[in-house]
């Protein structure tokens, strides 16, 4: 570590003690800068970065206590070190709890004075080394929005970090809520286009006329209700990336026009005649067996070979389980921002619960769960309770019979309670919020007093 770039400011009132420290301090090789009062330390901290700042206790004005309190709402990872004349437990105590990192006593000794710097120095380098690696690892496991240390979906991220650069047509397949989407979003986003548009057409969603002039627009008078000329999506997503989510369900015919558009790059608006070129790059999803559909003749063979150029698997999360813990992590960071509240993360149990969950609905799922979990947690852990994933087991009608009738139930728990009034009829009536009548009755007809004495 280079010593100049360590840089400490040294605040005490008097000249003498900021001259010989800032002397020992330069004569090591770092960087001094010397207050004589609060007011001007805080000043500095404003305008310049700072490791470390040694901080007098006793000064007339601000004293040291309260320089280090405003330090750290100025400058939290300024290192200070406290000095005093006195070091009494109470100020040496009150000093760390303002998050001093330890104390110095007047009069000092050089050599003292020069270890503690360099155990700060070594120990500040450690902790940017930490936040380095913590940041390399994340984005090791990171693909944009994207999550996974799963050995399949970090072949995913490769390829889809590939495709990005070119231009080439990519079919996203996966179960619902695997991602698709957020994969789509990425590759446009890590591509040369991710300043052009990004355009999302669900294929489902539609009939089949409105589709067809969603995607292609309309001239005016092309059908009724075609007031005015209308572009479609094609157009919409020039120079940019067009999402055709749910391709897999689209009718022969806009199957046939779709493959037109991609052989030729053209195509001409609903009830128009004109040839539009557009500059589009596509990205295809379906959560259904497209080959499949090919096979049984529902889905154009020529089509899906269109399509299929760069095929993109999204496994299912039942098959990459060693995610949950890491989905957790960044669905509850995004959840907290979302919801304005602070969710830490979920109790062991609930760990334990949500691996052990299959998860049919995927990604989408886990965090629809958590979410729903969030909202009903009652601190800032979500415990296996809050999640509502285990389902209760229905009870057959014999282990109901076990659960004892009502009245069962009100006898145990009338002598339970006698007992614990060693069978004081006031209190016990008290405790159950009955009147003592109604108490003696109860005892009569369940014969508690011949259990109680027996
Ligand atoms: N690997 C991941 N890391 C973080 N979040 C993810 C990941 N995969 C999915 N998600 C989140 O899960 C949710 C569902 O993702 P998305 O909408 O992309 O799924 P989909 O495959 O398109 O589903 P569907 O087929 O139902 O449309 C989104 O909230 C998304 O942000
Ligand atoms: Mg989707």
């Amino acid at each position: 570590m280079n010593r100049e770039r360590v840089r400490i400011l040294v605040v005490d009132d008097e000249e003498i003690v900021r001259e010989s420290l800032s002397g020992w301090l330069e004569r090591d090789g770092y960087t001094v800068a010397t207050a004589q009062d609060g007011a001007s330390a805080l000043a500095r901290l404003h305008g310049e970065r700072w490791s470390i700042m040694l901080v007098d206790m006793k000064m007339p004005g601000m004293d040291g206590l309260q320089v280090l309190e405003e330090a750290r709402k100025i400058q939290p990872e300024v290192t200070a070190v406290i000095m005093t004349a006195y070091a009494t437990v109470d100020t040496a105590v009150t000093a760390m709890k303002l998050g001093a990192y330890d104390y110095l006593v007047k009069p000092f000794d050089p050599e003292e004075l020069s270890l503690m710097i360099q155990k700060i120095v070594s120990q500040q380098a450690l902790v940017r080394e930490n936040v380095l690696l913590r940041k390399v690892l994340k984005r090791e496991y990171h693909f944009r929005d994207l999550v996974s240390k799963n050995a399949a979906m970090q072949k995913v991220f490769d390829l889809a970090r590939t495709a990005a650069r070119s231009n080439s047509t990519i079919l996203v397949l996966g179960e619902s809520g695997t991602g698709k989407e957020v994969v789509a979003r990425a590759i446009h986003a890590e591509s040369p286009r991710a300043v052009g548009p990004f355009v999302a057409v669900s294929c489902a969603a539609l009939t089949e006329t409105l589709l067809e002039s969603e995607l292609f627009g309309h001239e005016r008078g092309a059908f009724t209700g075609a007031v005015a000329r209308q572009r479609g999506k094609f157009e919409a997503a020039h120079r940019g990336t067009l999402f055709l989510d749910e391709i897999g369900d689209i009718t022969p015919k806009l199957q046939l026009d779709l493959l037109r558009v991609l052989e030729d790059r053209r195509f001409t608006r609903v009830g128009g005649t004109e040839a539009i070129e557009v500059d589009v790059r596509i990205i295809a999803a379906t959560n259904r067996d497209l080959q499949r559909a090919v096979a049984e003749g529902a889905f154009r063979e020529d089509l899906f070979y269109r399509l299929n150029v760069i095929p993109i698997h999204l496994p299912p999360l039942r098959d990459r389980k060693e995610d949950v813990p890491l989905l957790i992590d960044d669905l509850l960071e995004k959840l907290s921002v979302e919801m304005g509240r602070h969710i830490e993360g979920v109790s062991h149990d609930a760990m334990a619960v949500l691996m052990a969950h299959d998860w049919p609905g995927n990604v989408r799922e886990l965090r629809n769960a958590l979410e729903r979990a969030a909202v009903v947690a009652a601190g800032t852990i979500i415990q296996a309770g809050d999640l509502g994933l285990v389902k209760p087991s229905t009870p057959t009608e014999a282990a109901a019979e076990q659960l004892g009738t009502l009245e069962s139930v009100e006898r145990q728990h009338i002598q339970t309670v006698l007992e614990h009034t060693r069978g004081n009829i006031t209190q016990a009536a008290r405790i159950l919020d009955i009147d003592r009548v109604t108490l003696y009755n109860k005892i009569k007809k369940y014969r508690l007093r011949e259990i109680e004495s027996a």
